[in-house]
């Protein structure tokens, strides 16, 4: 049976999941059991362990919300949308469709982080992360980096208030500020660490995204301008007059991109640019030091 068939209110869990690994299946979705699984504890707003132990359980009210989820998943929106969640380097963060769904790929960025200040896993550093959005990559970095005090920039009011929401959920509202801003425009101060997941698709190539992403992704969060580059060239000059002598600024990067991103990194007066690969073995992050 798939979804196409009602769930009523009388639906056993276990025949409502069962129903929903066939659907998801008959959709081409890549791991059914796991995506059900998970579609049917939230819309149920009961927990994959009282999935397993009481099976037989009917759904009651929840039948409709299950459906619902269920036809938005086959049509194709993300299971992250729909259930409005998503984990980030192990924390778990609100998304809303003002934000950018946070990808396993922009963990690279807070990999050469921790790899290129190693030694200054103790001190009180000051993080700055532009374009902020969920909140995603300033929390990672203020997990592991204990001591530090970061600053989130937004141009989007929305995403600024998903950031400023996630901070407070991990714990992190006493070391972080989520400021509204054009980049670096108006910033002051002097950080350690800048880091940025920018937009950085060209204008021409958003069409040919794939529809969870076309689709649902801000297209402030996508749109790089005619080559993808126009961020770059603004939040490199821009952050080296805020960087302290010796900091860091990561931004991760799209594909083919890091041969103009290091170049547009040496104009702009840093030194020991280089490059970190993702899981994939793609290029992912371009890191540079302040003199
Ligand atoms: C690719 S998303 C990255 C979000 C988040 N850092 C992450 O990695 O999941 C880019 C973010 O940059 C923001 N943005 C776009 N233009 C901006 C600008 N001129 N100034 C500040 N932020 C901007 C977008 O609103 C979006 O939240």
């Amino acid at each position: 049976m798939t979804i196409g068939a009602a769930l009523r209110a009388s639906t056993r869990r276990a025949e409502a999941l069962a129903c929903l690994v066939e659907t998801f299946k008959a959709c081409g979705i890549e791991d059914p059991k796991r995506e059900a699984g998970i579609t049917l504890s939230a819309a149920s707003g009961v927990s994959p362990i009282a999935l397993i132990v009481a099976p037989q359980e009917p759904l009651g009210s929840a039948a409709r919300k299950v459906e619902e989820f269920a036809a938005r998943r086959a049509a194709g929106e993300p299971l992250s949308r729909i259930v409005g969640k998503r984990e980030f380097w192990g924390l778990d963060f609100t998304i809303s469709p003002q934000v950018l769904d946070p990808r396993p790929e922009t963990e690279t960025i807070v990999e050469a982080s921790l790899r290129l200040l190693r030694d200054r896993r103790e001190e009180p550093l000051s993080i700055l992360d532009l374009g902020v959005g969920s909140g995603a990559l300033i929390c990672a970095l203020l997990s592991e980096f204990v001591h530090a005090r970061g600053v989130g920039v937004d141009v989007s009011a929305a995403a600024a208030n998903v950031a400023r929401s996630n901070v407070e959920a991990c714990g992190l509202a006493g070391r972080a500020e989520i400021r509204l801003g054009d980049w670096t425009r108006g910033l002051d101060g002097r950080f350690d660490l800048i880091v940025s997941n920018p937009p950085y698709v060209p204008s021409a190539d958003l069409l040919r995204l794939p529809r969870e992403v076309r689709n649902f992704d801000p297209r402030l969060a996508l749109d790089g301008g005619i080559d993808g580059l126009d961020a770059y060239r603004r939040i490199l000059p821009g952050s080296r007059s805020l960087l302290s002598g010796g900091g860091w600024l990561m931004v991760e990067i799209g594909a083919g991109q890091a041969a103009d991103v290091l170049a547009i990194a040496e104009q702009s007066g840093f030194v020991d640019a280089s490059t970190d690969k993702d899981l994939a073995g793609l290029d992912r992050v371009v890191a540079a030091r302040s003199p």
